[in-house]
């Protein structure tokens, strides 16, 4: 087979995954409003300097600066240094690196037991696997009832619909209509969460959500509505991007058969096997910045509070940092590829993902020597630009 951008038509608009160099590093798109950020370099000089480069962008995409100060406080991915920092020492002390490492009995027996219950030798990887995997993990850590989280997919959902390209130009009735849809979603999970986290301040359990309400640095706590825009935050970070990652993974080996079989007879390949696959198809395609003060970023001269739309998956794939950019290549190394951020806003979820990732391929090489998409039945894809990533996946054991 080709390669799996070609052969399923992902996102025809971004040349740089077909091999295309995009002309300028940085370019102005009208349309949006937005200036688009294409080059490696640049995309780390932006990430690195929060001073210039802000992360709090979301009161320019959303209908009103009041309602984003109430959705953001609390969410890390929108906070500039200094209370970046001490949220995020907050929530570290919660989401430790033991933490994680103590999940990797559970993620197996957990895959196990999903794939137990695939019948027949077609499935949908992601209804089957990639999905649930990543939310029952991140459900469990919360502690919220594994038995909500149809309830949250809706949710989830409900806000993937919603989101369309970004764009900070006077939106129409249409990004109002979207806009709309998606705060909905976002008032009922927040409801949701409230509710779990109030029970926790009088009955306190074992689980993250208590132990963010019992977490405190220089005397400060987090406050309901920070720790519900928190876990809201983990809920959808958390899983949609492994979903993503997990499926975007199985593309690129049924594409290329040669690495399909390297990694399958040598599992030591399986950890570098991921980061390619976050390289290659990176499933948060996009993040987000406003310039602080007029700077200049590639040649181009970009005046104060303006939005970067900074392109992971085209820094991913620039010739100027890579060699071979194109290729997929599972024993890439080193491979420090963009697709978990860098900086101060480096993915917090990262060891957690990269374990979810390991276990459930590990798994699913153990129990199909080959799987395979299914001509019949061909995946679809999430629409908004910024994502990569099925939506659903069709397999089949030729
Ligand atoms: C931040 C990607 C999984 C939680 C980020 C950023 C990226 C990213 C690119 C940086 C955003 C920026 O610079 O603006 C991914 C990918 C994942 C993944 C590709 C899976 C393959 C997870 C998981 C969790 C998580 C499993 C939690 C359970 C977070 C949080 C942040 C973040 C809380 C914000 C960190 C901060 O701003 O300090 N992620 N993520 N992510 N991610 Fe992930």
């Amino acid at each position: 087979m080709t390669d799996p951008v070609e052969h399923w038509d992902i996102h025809p608009q971004h040349p740089w995954l077909r091999g295309a160099q995009p002309d300028q590093p940085v370019a102005f798109d009208d349309e949006t409003g937005m200036w688009h950020v294409y080059g490696y370099a640049e995309a780390m000089e932006i990430i690195n300097d929060f001073a210039t480069y802000s992360s709090g962008v979301a009161s320019r995409f959303a209908s009103s600066k009041e309602e984003t100060e109430v959705a953001f406080d609390g969410n890390l991915s929108q906070a500039d240094p200094p209370g970046h920092k001490k949220l995020r020492k907050l929530v570290s002390r919660t989401f430790t690196h033991k933490m994680v490492t103590g999940m990797e009995p559970r993620i197996h027996e957990l895959t196990n037991e999903l794939l137990d219950q695939v019948e027949g030798d077609r499935f949908d990887l992601v209804e089957a696997l990639a999905y649930p995997l990543p939310v029952i993990v991140i459900c469990d850590l919360l502690g919220l009832p594994r038995s909500d989280r149809e309830m949250l997919k809706n949710w989830g959902d409900q806000n993937l619909e919603a989101r369309g390209q970004l764009t900070v130009r006077a939106g129409g009735e249409e990004h109002e209509r979207r806009l709309d849809y998606q705060a909905e979603s976002a008032m009922e999970m927040g409801f949701y969460l409230l509710e779990h986290v109030s029970e926790r301040r009088t009955k306190p359990r074992e689980d993250l959500l208590t132990k963010l309400v019992e977490s405190e640095v220089d005397g400060d706590r987090l406050s309901d509505r920070q720790i519900v825009n928190f876990a809201n935050l983990l809920l959808f970070a958390g899983h949609i991007t492994t979903t993503m990652l997990l499926g975007n993974t199985m593309l690129c080996l049924d594409a290329f058969r040669d690495a399909d079989a390297l990694v399958r007879k040598d599992r030591s390949l399986v950890p570098s096997l991921v980061e390619e696959s976050l390289r290659y198809l990176t499933p948060l395609a996009a993040n987000y910045r406003t310039t602080t003060r007029d700077v200049q970023l590639g040649g181009r001269h970009i005046p104060e509070g303006e939005v970067l739309m900074v392109w992971l998956s085209a820094a991913n794939r620039d010739a100027n940092a890579w060699a071979d950019p194109h290729v997929f290549d599972p024993t890439r190394d080193p491979n420090p590829h963009l697709g978990f951020g860098r900086g101060i806003h480096f993915c917090l979820g990262a060891p957690l993902a990269r374990l979810e990732g390991r276990v459930a391929l590990d798994i699913l090489f153990d129990r199909y020597p080959e799987l395979r998409t299914d001509p019949d039945n061909p995946p679809s894809f999430l629409t908004p630009p910024d994502f990569t990533g099925v939506w659903s996946l069709p397999l089949r054991v030729p």
